[in-house]
């Protein structure tokens, strides 16, 4: 199990090309020195869901460059003692993979890659609809948890398992270090039976269950590779934790419900809920001793944390990295206090699938334009997505009291501080409006914070002998 590694996520388009991000790592490297670096999907696809869509799983997209720019990447990170993550986008390919234009054409081979049905069943996507859509091709219904133009791949198929054992091994001898694997506790569905649930019917059909384990474990299982997994759905009602079911599988896992309970169910983007700070605070801190936790507030599916929660940057550094927080994440642009973007007003501007379903959906529970809008600007991941603003980078990087220098500081304290690397954690104080209050403990040393959400108190840390090592207004 590894503890205390730093992954840095990069989407890749907002920074370029290959060559592009391998020209950015020194920079990277020199302020947060992270041990991953988790690059979304670079694989070719034709981007109906930003790279979450891939049409052949072994060629780079066009748009990233060539596979020497790959070795390249991979040479530079090694350099400065990086290992690159991919993500491997497994519940699903594109409708544009070979497997399934041959699936849909009854190929005996193939015709069993993806979950066809002559039925329908009643379940939603995560995307909203539903999650079952008719192949004039194959006469059938075909399976898709997201968008329609995402079919998912039938993994009770031996086959199925086998290609993606080969494209696990295929980059392994490119030399990564492991992979971020995607949606990864909905691979293979036990029953295809009618759900029961409301709100997201066959929900316990496809929510981590014993033969999503079973292959997780076959692909992943003591193959030399970091990997950290992305659980979908936030807290899940199973009775056991996603990472304990799959510590063979995984070294981390990477909530989303991380974000999710900051104001219940973020995920679903099409409410704005007020941040219910009390129960959050109370979730972290339960889940941040647990050493597969990886502790992320941004990531490419979220608006900018500082937005969101309308708070100094540095108090979110602060929160995820004086916690125990054994595998943390940064997601690109975090390290500058990065805020959503002045996105537009129009729906067509949007690249991403899921602002315009949600859109849509507004829209059909009578909103108006604007109305839809102002919620899709604020909620939108798009907002995460936007181009890194490099320049600002190197500025911060020569202000001593910048944000980037906070997280580079704090990162610091985080790898060398034996009380905050190995301390417990014992909560003081967790309220509603935004206060929260906890001790680091190691044999007779300890330190205490006061985290204000609110701002309307300094947040801070404090050694024994009441010095302050840290204070943000
Ligand atoms: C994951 C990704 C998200 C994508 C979805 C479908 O949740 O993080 O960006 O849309 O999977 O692949």
């Amino acid at each position: 199990m590894a503890k205390h590694k730093l992954i840095y996520q990069i989407y890749p388009s907002a920074v370029g090309d290959l060559r592009d991000i391998s020209a950015k790592i020194p920079l990277i490297a020199d302020k947060l020195h992270p041990d991953y670096i988790w690059l979304s999907p670079i694989f070719q696809s034709p981007w109906v869901d930003g790279g979450y869509d891939v049409s052949d799983y072994c060629k780079i997209d066009p748009r990233f460059g060539t596979m020497r720019d790959f070795r390249h990447l991979i040479e530079v990170a090694k350099k400065h003692d990086i290992g690159i993550l991919l993500d491997l986008v497994i519940n699903h390919t594109s409708i544009e993979h070979q497997w399934f234009r041959k699936s849909e054409l009854h190929d005996p081979w193939y015709k069993d890659y993806y979950v066809w049905l002559d039925k329908p069943l009643n379940w939603k996507s995560f995307f909203g609809g539903p999650a079952f859509d008719y192949s004039q091709l194959r006469g059938k219904y075909y399976l898709h948890l997201y968008d329609r133009a995402q079919p998912d791949l039938n993994f009770n198929n031996p086959r199925v398992i086998k290609e993606f054992t080969d494209i696990i091994n295929f980059w392994k001898k490119e030399g990564i270090a492991g992979f971020r694997v995607d949606s990864a506790n909905v691979l293979a569905e036990n029953n295809l039976k009618r759900g029961r649930i409301p709100g997201l019917p066959g929900f316990f059909n496809y929510y981590q269950t014993p033969s999503t384990i079973f292959v997780l474990e076959k692909l992943l299982a003591n193959k030399g590779l970091f990997t950290l997994a992305e659980p979908v759905g936030g807290e899940f009602f199973s009775k056991r934790k996603f990472h304990e079911l799959t510590d063979k599988a995984f070294d981390a896992s990477f909530n989303v419900g991380t974000l999710d309970v900051a104001d219940s169910f973020f995920s679903i983007k099409d409410r704005i809920y007020p941040v219910n700070y009390k129960r959050w605070f109370k979730k972290l801190a339960k889940w941040s001793v647990e050493p597969a936790f990886s502790m992320a507030l941004e990531s490419h599916d979220a608006p900018r944390a500082p937005s969101r929660f309308d708070v100094n940057p540095r108090v979110l550094a602060m929160l995820q990295f004086l916690l125990p927080s054994y595998n943390p994440c940064i997601y690109q642009g975090q390290e500058l206090g990065t805020l959503n973007a002045d996105l537009s007003m129009n729906i067509n501007d949007y690249p991403g699938v899921q602002s315009r379903q949600i859109y849509r959906r507004l829209r059909r529970e009578g909103k108006t334009k604007r109305q839809a809008m102002a919620v899709v600007r604020r909620t939108s991941r798009d907002n995460a997505r936007q181009p890194i603003d490099w320049g600002e980078y190197i500025l911060q990087g020569r202000q001593p009291s910048s944000v980037l220098n906070f997280y580079s500081d704090i990162i610091m304290l985080w790898r060398q501080d034996p009380v905050i690397r190995d301390g417990a954690l014992k909560v003081a104080k967790a309220t509603k409006q935004g206060v929260f209050e906890f001790y680091r403990i190691l044999d007779k040393k300890r330190y205490f914070i006061h985290l204000d959400f609110s701002m309307k108190t300094p947040s801070y840390l404090k050694d024994d002998h009441d010095n302050i090592v840290i204070r943000v207004k």
